[in-house]
C-alpha cells in the first residue's frame, strides 16, 4: 500500500507583502511548510509508504532547500491555479498508490488524523473533500449540494466565491482546499480542466463536477475543528494562527503539570520538556530544545533557547539564555543555580550546581564549577572557573587578542576582586586572591594575594589649583 501526497506551495502570497515565500514564514518558530511536512510524515505508518510531492513556484529555490530529502519537488511556472498546480505533479504521482491526498503548504495545522481520515474516505474510489462550516464563508469555494442543500444531500460541485451567485454565496459549508482523489481519475480530470472562469485560472475544484458527471461518489469529510484548516494569507492571519497554536501548546503543557502564570503570554518556538513543579512567569519565549528538571522557576520576560536547566534552578526576570544547539550544544544550568535578573548566558555556558550568576553578567564558552559566583556586572568568556570561586563586580576576562581567543583558568576557591582584567591566556592558582583593580597578564600563584595596579600614593602639602587673579 502507498499514498501520494501533493502539497501545493507555489503561490505568491501577495497579501504577505514579503520577499520571503509565504510557506517559509514561521509559525511557532518553524516554516509553515515544515509543519505540513511534519504532519504528513506519520501517514507512512498507516499507508505503508508516502510519496510526497511539493509544488514550488514563487521562491522555488528557497522552498526546495527546505524540502530537501523529505519530498520530491516539481516546479509550476507560471502559477495558473490549483488545478494547474496538480497538473504539474501528474508525472510524479505513483500509479500504484490508488489514493492521492492534496494539501496546502500554507495550511500548517492540518491534523495527521484528519488527513488520514480524508485519504481513507477516498479509498481509491471516491472523491473526498475536506469541508468546514464557517460563520463568514467569504472568499472560499462553496459546497453546492443537490436538492435543498441539506448536509446529507449529494455534493454536486464546488463554486469559487468569485464565480458564485448570490444564492450560492449564502452557503456556509466551504471547501478547505484539501481533498483526496482516486489517482488515475485525478490525473485524467486535471488534464481536462479549462480556465473558463472569473479568475482565468485552472481550478482544481472543477474536478468535482467531473466526478459527479462520471458517477464517481463525492463525499464531504468534515474537519475536526476550524483551526486545523485555517490558511495563512496575511500577517494578521499568521498572528491569529500563532496565538491559537500557542494556546493549544500551553494547554498541553499545563495538562502535564507545568504552571504558566498566563497561557496567553507564553511562546514556545521549539520543544519543552519539564519535570514536576516548574513555574514560568509571563512573557517568556522558549526556543529550540529547552529541558527543565523539577521545581525550576523562570521569571518574567526571559528568552531561553537551547538550554538544560536542572532541578530547583531559578532564572530571574529578563534573563537571556542562548545555547548553540540541542543536546550537548545546549547551555547547561546546574541544580539550585540562581541566574539573573538581567543575565546573559551564551553558547558554551555550563553552570554547575548552586552557581550564582547575577545582574549584567555575561558568560560565554565558560564552565563554572559548583558554587562559583559572579554576582554583578562581569564577563566570563573562554574560561574554566573552579568550585566556590568568587568573581567580583566589574571583572572581565580579556579573552580576545584581536586575532585569537585564549582561555582563562581560575582554580577552586579563587577570589577575584572587583574591576579586574584577566588577560588570557592566564591561570589563577587555587585559593589565590586577586586585588581589586588588577590587570593580570601573568599567572597568579595559588594561595597568595596578587595585586597588579599602581601603588597608592598621597602627597602631603599638595594644594588644589586656584583660579588666577
Ligand atoms: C482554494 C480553493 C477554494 C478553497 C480555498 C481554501 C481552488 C480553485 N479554490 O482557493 O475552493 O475554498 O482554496 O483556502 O482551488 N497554489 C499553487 N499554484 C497555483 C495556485 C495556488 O501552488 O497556481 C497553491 C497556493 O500556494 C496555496 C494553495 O495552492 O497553497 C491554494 O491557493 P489559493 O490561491 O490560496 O487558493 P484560493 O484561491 O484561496
Ligand atoms: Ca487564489
Amino acid at each position: 500500500m502507498a499514498l501520494n501526497v501533493v502539497i501545493m506551495a507555489a503561490g505568491k502570497g501577495t497579501r504577505m507583502h514579503s520577499a520571503t515565500p509565504k510557506v517559509l514564514h514561521r509559525l511557532a518558530g518553524r516554516p509553515l511548510l515544515q509543519h505540513v511536512l511534519d504532519r504528513v510524515a506519520p501517514l507512512a505508518a498507516r499507508f505503508g509508504e508516502v510519496h510526497a510531492v511539493v509544488v514550488t513556484g514563487h521562491g522555488a529555490e528557497r522552498v526546495e532547500a527546505l524540502v530537501g530529502e523529505h519530498a520530491r519537488c516539481v516546479r509550476q511556472e507560471p502559477q495558473r491555479g490549483t488545478g494547474h498546480a496538480v497538473q504539474m505533479t501528474v508525472p510524479a504521482l505513483d500509479d500504484a498508490a490508488d489514493t492521492t491526498l492534496i494539501l496546502n503548504g500554507d495550511v500548517p495545522l492540518i491534523g495527521t488524523d484528519t488527513a488520514a481520515a480524508l485519504a481513507a474516505a477516498c479509498g481509491g474510489q471516491r472523491l473526498a473533500l475536506l469541508t468546514v462550516t464557517l460563520d463568514d464563508p467569504t472568499g472560499y469555494g462553496r459546497i453546492v449540494r443537490a436538492g435543498t442543500a441539506h448536509a446529507g444531500d449529494p455534493v454536486q460541485a464546488i463554486v469559487e466565491h468569485k464565480d458564485a451567485s448570490t444564492e450560492q454565496r449564502a452557503i456556509r459549508e466551504v471547501y478547505t482546499g484539501m481533498m483526496a482523489a482516486p489517482t488515475a481519475a485525478l490525473k485524467r480530470w486535471v488534464m481536462a480542466l479549462t480556465d473558463d472562469n472569473a479568475q482565468r485560472e485552472y481550478y482544481l475544484t472543477d474536478i468535482v463536477a467531473m466526478a459527479v458527471a462520471e458517477g464517481v461518489p463525492v463525499v464531504a469529510s468534515p474537519a475536526a475543528d476550524e483551526t486545523e484548516v485555517l490558511g495563512v494569507n496575511s500577517p494578521a492571519q499568521l498572528a491569529d494562527l500563532e496565538r491559537r497554536l500557542q494556546r493549544r501548546l500551553a494547554g498541553q503543557l499545563m495538562d502535564a503539570g507545568l504552571r504558566l502564570a498566563d497561557p496567553a503570554r507564553f511562546d514556545l518556538r521549539g520543544t519543552l520538556a519539564h519535570g514536576r513543579d516548574c513555574e514560568i512567569d509571563v512573557n517568556c519565549v522558549l526556543e529550540g530544545e529547552v529541558r527543565l528538571g523539577e521545581g525550576v522557576r523562570i521569571g518574567a520576560n526571559c528568552v531561553i533557547r537551547h538550554a538544560h536547566i536542572a532541578d530547583g534552578a531559578v532564572i530571574h526576570p529578563f534573563t537571556h539564555i542562548e545555547g548553540a544547539g540541542p543536546g550537548t550544544q545546549a547551555v547547561q544550568v546546574g541544580a539550585g543555580a540562581l541566574v539573573g535578573p538581567f543575565a546573559r548566558l551564551r553558547p558554551g555556558a555550563v553552570l554547575g550546581d548552586e552557581v550564582h550568576i547575577g545582574n549584567f553578567v555575561e558568560v560565554k564558552n565558560a564552565t563554572l564549577a559548583r558554587g562559583a559566583k559572579a554576582n554583578h556586572l562581569a564577563y566570563l568568556g573562554d574560561a574554566s572557573v573552579g568550585e566556590r570561586v568568587n568573581y567580583g563586580a566589574g571583572s572581565i576576562t580579556a579573552n580576545y587578542d584581536g586575532a585569537n581567543k585564549h582561555r582563562t583558568v581560575i582554580e577552586a576557591d579563587v577570589h577575584v576582586g572587583s574591576n579586574c582584567v584577566l588577560v588570557a591566556p592566564v591561570t589563577l592558582g587555587a585559593g589565590a586572591t586577586i586585588g581589586g583593580g588588577s590587570t593580570i597578564a601573568k599567572d597568579a600563584p595559588a594561595g597568595q594575594l596578587t595585586v597588579a595596579r599602581a601603588k597608592q600614593v598621597s602627597l602631603p602639602g599638595w594644594q588644589r589649583p586656584r583660579k588666577k587673579g
